[in-house]
């Protein structure tokens, strides 16, 4: 049985192994199947307890799928609900809106959605340009205060933003782009949330699949996911080799490749889960093998040379 962490210094609990759930609401609609509610009670029953949504993933349906999933089949003290916000739509005009007003309703919005009294984390998704950063944090302090979220993080700040945002050190939880391709929050980022007792939470921790290793040099990919600059031609065959040299420390562990990828981020300092998106229910369960993967010095070592900060 894998030990729950404790989230930063929020109080919260999470399996090291969270699900990512922008998949959520797109993928039942598209494939007309229960696919949200299927994933998230086949996470619960395998011991998954964080669950990271937003309002954007389908204009609030993944939050509704959440909720109508939560209340009908789990008790809502077993699960970490993670949301986002700071979008709004002017007819198909897409705003981002930090305002005081603004997140205050976004958030009462989520709660409604997830059908819930409380938010255990609330991010705002991404800055806009307007509102001063340590306003719009005070405004979520004002809505911990009142009990309806329980801590607070930011996603898609610059590193200035950040500390402008958590200059009352009012900040829980940054999520940001990280995996083994892009390193790069690992040389200012990480000192400064370790130094500040703040939790890292990495999107795109397996680099929308090319980390999985399930990939091949003749695989056909779809025009968006050619669009991602990690599927372009040169760059795909070397990080294919690159996750190739992966497998056989994968091999010496009994494991898959994405076991190792999403156990090297959890030897990072700031970071205590990782939130992988998944396909299917066989991923999830797939993915939760990774928490119980002991990665030695010498594999810690090897994999940070194949892929350099
Ligand atoms: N804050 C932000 O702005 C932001 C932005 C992006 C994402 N996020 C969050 O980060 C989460 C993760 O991002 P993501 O889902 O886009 O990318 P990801 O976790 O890097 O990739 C997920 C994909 O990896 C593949 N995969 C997962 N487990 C696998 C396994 N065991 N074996 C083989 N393949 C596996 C699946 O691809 P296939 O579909 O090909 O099978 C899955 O769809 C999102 O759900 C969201 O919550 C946040």
């Amino acid at each position: 049985m894998v030990e729950k962490v404790e989230l930063g210094n929020t109080g919260l609990y999470v399996h090291p192994i969270g699900l990512g759930a922008n998949k959520i609401g797109k993928e039942d609609k598209e494939t007309n199947t229960d696919y949200g509610g299927e994933i998230i009670n086949a996470a619960v029953k395998n011991g998954l307890n964080f669950i990271d949504t937003a309002y954007i993933y389908g204009k609030g349906l993944s939050e509704e799928i959440i909720g109508k999933t939560l209340k009908e089949n789990m008790n809502r003290n077993d699960v970490i609900l993670a949301t986002k916000g700071a979008h709004r739509f002017e007819g198909d005009t897409m705003i981002v809106d930090n305002s005081p007003a603004f997140l205050t309703q976004t958030v009462d919005e989520s709660l409604k959605r997830l059908q819930t009294d409380v938010i255990d984390l609330f991010y705002i998704h991404f800055p806009d340009e307007e509102t001063p950063k340590y306003e719009a944090i005070g405004t979520l302090q004002q809505l911990k205060e009142a009990g309806k979220i329980r801590s607070i993080g930011v996603s898609n700040f610059s590193f200035e933003q950040l500390k402008e945002a958590n200059q009352d050190g009012y900040i829980d939880v940054i999520q940001d782009e990280y995996n083994l391709i892009n390193r790069k929050a690992e040389t200012e980022l990480f000192p400064y949330l370790s130094d500040n007792n703040i939790s890292f939470i990495p999107y795109f921790p397996l680099a929308s699949g090319l980390l999985a290793g399930k990939y091949k040099p003749d695989t056909i990919f779809s025009e968006k996911q050619k669009a991602r600059p990690q599927f372009r031609d040169e760059v795909y065959f070397k990080h294919l080799e690159e996750v190739d040299k992966i497998r056989q420390i994968a091999d010496n562990h009994d494991v898959d490749v994405a076991h190792i990828v999403l156990a090297f981020y959890l030897t990072r300092r700031p970071i205590d889960s990782v939130i992988p998106g998944a396909r299917n229910s066989q991923q999830i369960a797939d993915n939760l093998k990774a928490a119980e993967v002991r990665l030695t010095t010498e594999d810690i070592q090897i994999i940070e040379d194949i892929f350099p900060v």
